[in-house]
């Protein structure tokens, strides 16, 4: 189906503006608020969503499956292993057709560079449902939830407790942004790849040894399994590693009283986070998932058909 709005692309969460994204989490309110009120809006009617998993899901699949239906439209899943990208049909290729079939994709897979390969051949907008580098509709879903418990983010702390992984960098490019300041701690030989850093990270990211310490006075904590999918191989150093890198009591109670906990799910209880924090009091993580839902819809409904 053709559209008037030119083509853009999510795939990572410096592809928008500070502006843009006010108006995706005022917008992400308002449809949230319709979809409680069982309000029907179609504006995605007859359009259909590509969902290309390369990697498991449980929320991301859910969510943009709902989502897309719930304004209108249908989604396809592909599982690559069932597919032909599964027998080595080139990226470009499979974006070519997959993308003249379809009026929008998300696609979860490994390296960023992939997802940047079919985007660079897609006619249609392509979504980043997670990459070994980055996780953008996660972390929109989270301060979509700092949000709504909260209110603004800006100048606001987050603590980082745990891997340099795709949620961590996400989470400093939004720093950036959105203007509040990220407080990483990782164990030595996990730490953030200086590389993938835009030259102004340093002005929101503050690097500590001690979890504890990153935790001081934060307004939000949040951490992420250990060991993130395609690097199973690693699992048992970094079991050894990060052994003192769990969210626990202690390290709540030294961030600021009304500081909240999340975590992209899914967790370990006893081994990033400790089961009186994930289901405790400060912990918003089934608003954090059930809000990936409200950001997506808002999302897609922005582009295809830019701002209403
Ligand atoms: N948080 C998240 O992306 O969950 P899934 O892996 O279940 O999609
Ligand atoms: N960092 C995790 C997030 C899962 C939603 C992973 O990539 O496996």
């Amino acid at each position: 189906m053709s559209s008037n709005i030119p083509v853009r692309h999510y795939l990572q969460f410096a592809d928008f503006s500070a502006d843009e994204y006010a108006y995706l989490l005022q917008r992400s309110a308002f449809l949230k608020a319709k979809f409680k009120r069982y309000e029907t809006w179609h504006p995605l009617h007859d359009r259909t969503l590509a969902m290309i998993f390369e990697k498991n899901s449980t929320r991301t699949r859910l969510s943009f499956e709902a989502g897309i239906h719930q304004l209108g439209g249908h989604a396809v899943f592909l599982n690559t292993k069932d597919t032909q990208l599964g027998r080595g049909e080139p990226v470009e290729d499979a974006a070519q057709v997959i993308s003249r079939m379809t009026d929008i994709i998300m696609i979860r897979t490994f390296g960023q560079d992939i997802i940047e390969r079919f985007a660079a051949n897609s006619r249609v907008p392509v979504i980043n449902g997670l990459t070994n580098e980055y996780h953008p509709c996660q972390v929109l879903a989270d301060i979509f939830t700092y949000v709504e418990h909260r209110s603004t983010i800006a100048g606001k702390t987050v603590a980082w407790v745990g891997d340099a992984n795709n949620m961590a960098y996400t989470w400093v490019q939004a720093a950036e942004i959105l203007g509040f300041k990220v407080n990483f701690s990782a164990p030595p030989g996990y730490q953030l790849d200086e590389k993938m850093l835009s030259p102004q990270a340093k002005k929101y990211l503050n690097i500590f040894d001690n979890p504890k310490d990153a935790c001081r006075g934060a307004d939000l904590v949040t951490t992420d399994v250990w060991t993130s999918m395609g690097y199973e191989d690693e699992n048992q150093a970094r079991l050894k590693a990060f052994k003192s890198w769990m969210v626990n009591d202690e390290l709540m109670a030294v961030a600021n009283a009304d500081a909240l906990f999340m975590h992209c799910l899914p967790a370990h209880r006893g081994e990033e986070v400790s089961a009186s924090v994930i289901d405790g009091s400060q912990s918003v993580v089934w608003d954090e998932a059930e809000n990936r839902l409200h950001v997506q819809k808002a999302l897609m409904e922005f582009l295809l058909c830019g701002k209403l």
